[in-house]
């Protein structure tokens, strides 16, 4: 318990003469701390920029949550900024912050931070990106990322028409070229969608169906710093520079995040694909506004949709727990080893979206408007 979580639980346990008469449950350090009141309690949450949608949902997400339940809320954005984000922490700490929620730029930068946390007992939730190399991470919620790569890697055979969507055999034998891209090797996630896609497309690499013609299948080679979009592009280009230069044409790229398989577009469009010849079948991750219009379009292919909405419901829960003094509810306490321990998980199910899937998973769901689709923009 942090120490103003602690001062506000005796005062709550004294209001209520429990201290005094040293009634049951006064001691246990649950129901002392169910007594604080939520507007008492103050939840920093850290998350690593806002040039991705999908992190501005986020953080809103849960802000709102947090807020509604009577919570104060300091929400901070880093800029994809390492030390920034160290700096948020700090502060959050040093203000007094009862519990933090934290999405890591650099999965492997925030020890000494964490530390100032379990020094003073303040509880930490890792949020959709593990925190590594320190004990001092108490939760993790997320997704089940090695399947998101094994969605990702086979919506680019369903795009390819070697499977068909429900995992039979399709007509197309190929081969294809195809080139693969990964995010950013500091975040614990992108391990899991890489390997997750990788071992997916194996035995069609094997047997010749898929060729990935530069060589490049590493995911040192294939990584993309900070997931940024103009880093992906300008791996494209040189891709298509070094490796497609005799006239054979691009069939697929597996892409781990839109944002990358925008600049995977852009460099393709700029090289004349989409006109002269077919967009190869582009995969992406987050469903964010203006893939989903690219989708709608035909231009790229597919999307693993992950609801923040859930992931910051599930935040808020595990949140909740550590304040009353309880445990939150892992379902998974095996996978997400940190380096240092294995940080108990919730992981929440995904789905792929195509182009026929918009409208039933993203639009009647609410996640996005039918006219925020067509306009390719939120709001
Ligand atoms: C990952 C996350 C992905 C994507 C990516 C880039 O950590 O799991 O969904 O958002 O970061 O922001």
């Amino acid at each position: 318990m942090s120490r103003k979580l602690r001062l506000t639980a005796l005062a709550g346990a004294l209001a209520m003469g429990l201290v005094a008469c040293g009634g049951s449950g006064a001691g246990s350090g649950s129901s002392a701390a169910a007594s604080a009141a939520p507007a008492d309690l103050t939840i920093g949450v850290s998350m690593p920029t806002q040039t991705s949608e999908r992190w501005i949902a986020d953080g809103k997400a849960v802000k709102d949550q947090l807020e509604s339940k009577g919570y104060k809320v300091d929400l901070q954005y880093a800029g994809d900024d390492i030390p920034t984000q160290g700096q948020q922490v700090d502060q959050m700490i040093t203000e007094g912050a009862d519990l933090l929620i934290v999405a890591a730029i650099d999965g492997t930068a925030l020890s000494s931070q964490l530390q100032a946390a379990a020094d003073a007992k303040i509880p930490v939730i890792s949020y959709d990106r593990l925190i590594r190399d320190t004990p001092n991470v108490d939760f993790y919620v997320s997704f089940d990322n090695y399947k998101v790569g094994v969605a990702q890697g086979t919506a680019l055979l369903v795009g390819l028409g070697v499977l068909n969507k429900d995992g039979s055999k399709g007509t197309a034998t190929g081969p294809f070229n195809v080139e693969l891209f990964a995010g950013s090797l500091d975040d614990n996630n992108a391990a899991f969608f890489f390997n997750g896609a990788v071992d997916t497309l194996k035995p069609y690499i094997q047997d010749g169906t898929i060729v990935v013609k530069s060589g490049q299948t590493s995911i040192e080679q294939a990584a993309t710093l900070r997931w940024a979009q103009e880093t992906a592009q300008k791996r494209m280009e040189d891709l298509l520079t070094s490796s497609y230069n005799d006239g054979s044409k691009v069939a697929g790229v597996l892409s781990p995040y839109d944002g990358i398989s925008r600049g995977i577009i852009t460099a393709l469009q700029n090289a004349g694909y989409g006109q002269g010849s077919p967009m190869p079948t582009i995969t992406g991750q987050d469903a964010e506004i203006a893939s989903v219009k690219l989708i709608d379009d035909g231009v790229q292919s597919s999307t693993i949709f992950k609801d923040t909405r859930t992931l910051a419901a599930q935040a808020v829960t595990a949140a909740e727990a550590f304040l009353q003094g309880k445990k939150p509810e892992a379902n998974d306490t095996k996978t997400y080893d940190n380096g240092q321990k294995v940080v108990p998980s919730y992981l929440l199910p995904i789905q792929t979206v195509y182009k026929d899937d918009i409208q039933k998973v993203l639009i009647d769901s609410g996640y996005w408007t039918a006219d925020e689709v067509a306009k390719g923009q939120a709001g």
